[in-house]
């Protein structure tokens, strides 16, 4: 028998601005990430885009990504081949509302949800809706400062009504901001931030952030008054953050760095920021400005589920000197952690972390999770019949799965997994598409060359096993 529940969502999750393309289809407006390239060259304007953003680049990634806009029926017959439960997917923002500060939603862009929705209806798939991943319009960021502008909140809750009022009927499960925390770490396509060197960088993100909590639960408000069985969840980068050592100061480094996450899931489930954000903020020179009735708004609408992406863990000492060796794997530095290994994009891979994580979690918020981003960023290879032999792919998801259904009997209730990049699309880090989640090959390039044909690896077979069995046979 299964531990996990037979309502369990399996599935997998993307984001409309790595997938779609489509990037001036049927009105749609820029989004922030149709202005980066790929690779090296992207490391500039991700984290630094007011030196960047002017620089015209040979090649956009996103502008056709993996065309999702026109090949989605064959891609979600594939996901149903799998048999999946669940489609993790966003709402491309800028499509509904091309500048972001319009009264009128673009019908085209809907119509585009429309036929998604239908497409996922008709093989029994479940929706699962990020409203912003990485997507506010880049107009907005150019224009009125991202979401450091408070003005935002009411663009974002145009945008946002439209969707509960027209998908409530059809979707159970929203998500209100992708990885809330990256805002400190990518600001640019985390918050539509573009810092200027002579900005106070923390106050800027953390002032964005506020309107984005706001934001979020103003959201979870409107939701609740459409249907109330409409479910909301916050969504966290998690990954505990391990002390280097057991010096105390190391440990007490971990407590202090953990904090940097779960400021914005304490607000957004608890309703309130933490006592321990007040001395964090005069030590940051943050004043976050509130206007009469924001406390009420957090206290009263707070989040139905929490919902996270994991990859790995991390690592932080005490001792700024050592600090000073941290690599950035991805978004998030850490030290190295002699007990792990790493993938190529020195992601370090640790399965254990995601039980760890899942119980630290539960612990602290007694509220649902739901695991709606975990995988593997790999080289894959085409072998000449045609087979992709990803069993590297498969060790890194059963080894995770294993420590899923492990937190889940130490009493962790869980809707589901949705495996990330469950077909190949482009990385938001490196704008690659050679690093490769998915279970489903796309022939398309870093450069944009390929044929955009899908084939399934081995782990399409071996997840489709694992959906079967309900998490039972996770063998390969
Ligand atoms: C998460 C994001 O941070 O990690 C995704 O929500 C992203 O958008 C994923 O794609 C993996 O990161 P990357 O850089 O490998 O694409």
């Amino acid at each position: 028998m299964s531990v996990l529940n037979k309502s369990f969502l399996w599935g997998g999750a993307i984001a409309a601005n790595q997938a779609e393309g489509g990037y001036d289809k049927d009105g749609k407006g820029l989004s922030l990430v149709d202005l980066l390239p790929a690779g090296e060259a992207r490391k500039e304007p991700l984290f630094n885009p007011s030196k960047a953003l002017n620089q015209d680049f040979d090649y956009y990634p996103s502008h056709q990504s993996i065309d999702f806009y026109h090949r989605y029926e064959e891609d979600i017959k594939l996901f149903a081949e799998m048999g999946f439960k669940a489609l993790r997917f966003s709402i491309s923002w800028p499509r509904i509302f091309p500048n972001g500060d319009e009264t009128e939603p673009n019908e085209a862009g809907l119509a585009f949800y429309d036929g998604l929705f239908d497409t996922l209806e008709k093989y029994g798939i479940e929706p699962i809706v990020t409203l912003n991943h990485f997507d506010t319009p880049y107009y907005l960021a150019k224009h009125y400062g991202g979401w450091y502008n408070r003005k935002t909140i009411d663009f974002f809750m145009n945008y946002a009504t439209v969707l509960f009022e027209r998908y409530s009927r059809r979707v159970k499960y929203w998500i209100t901001h992708n990885e809330i925390n990256m805002i400190l770490h990518i600001p640019y396509i985390g918050g539509g931030l573009i810092i200027e060197d002579t900005d106070n960088k923390n106050q800027v993100m953390y002032q964005a952030a506020h309107h984005q909590l706001v934001a979020s639960s103003l959201a979870t408000k409107v939701a609740k008054e459409i249907d109330e069985t409409n479910q909301i969840g916050c969504m966290l980068a998690a990954g505990d953050v391990y002390p280097n050592t057991s010096h105390p100061n190391d440990v007490m480094a971990a407590v202090s760095k953990n904090r940097e996450q779960y400021i914005f899931i304490d607000v957004q489930s608890r309703g309130e920021y933490p006592n321990y954000s007040k001395r964090m903020f005069k030590d940051l020179g943050v004043s976050i400005k509130k206007e009469i009735g924001d406390d009420e708004i957090l206290k009263q609408n707070t989040v139905d589920y929490i919902s996270f992406s994991y990859y790995s863990s991390r690592l932080e000492s005490g001792d700024d000197a050592i600090n000073k060796n941290k690599t950035a794997g991805n978004a998030f530095a850490s030290l190295k952690n002699p007990y792990l290994e790493a993938s190529n994009w020195g992601w370090q891979i640790d399965p254990v972390g995601l039980r760890v994580t899942m119980n630290q979690i539960y612990d602290r918020y007694q509220k649902p999770l739901f695991i709606v981003e975990n995988g593997l960023g790999e080289m894959d290879e085409i072998n000449e019949d045609g087979t992709i032999h990803d069993t590297y792919r498969i060790k890194y998801l059963s080894e995770h799965l294993e420590q899923m259904i492990e937190a889940v009997k130490d009493g962790v209730p869980l809707i589901g997994y949705t495996s990330w990049g469950c077909i190949d699309i482009v990385s938001a880090g490196s704008g690659e598409m050679k690093k490769r989640y998915g279970f489903i090959y796309v022939d398309r390039d870093n450069k944009g060359n390929g044929s955009l044909n899908r084939s399934r690896k081995d782990s399409f077979y071996w997840y489709k096993q694992v959906i079967q069995s309900n998490g039972e046979n996770l063998t390969y």
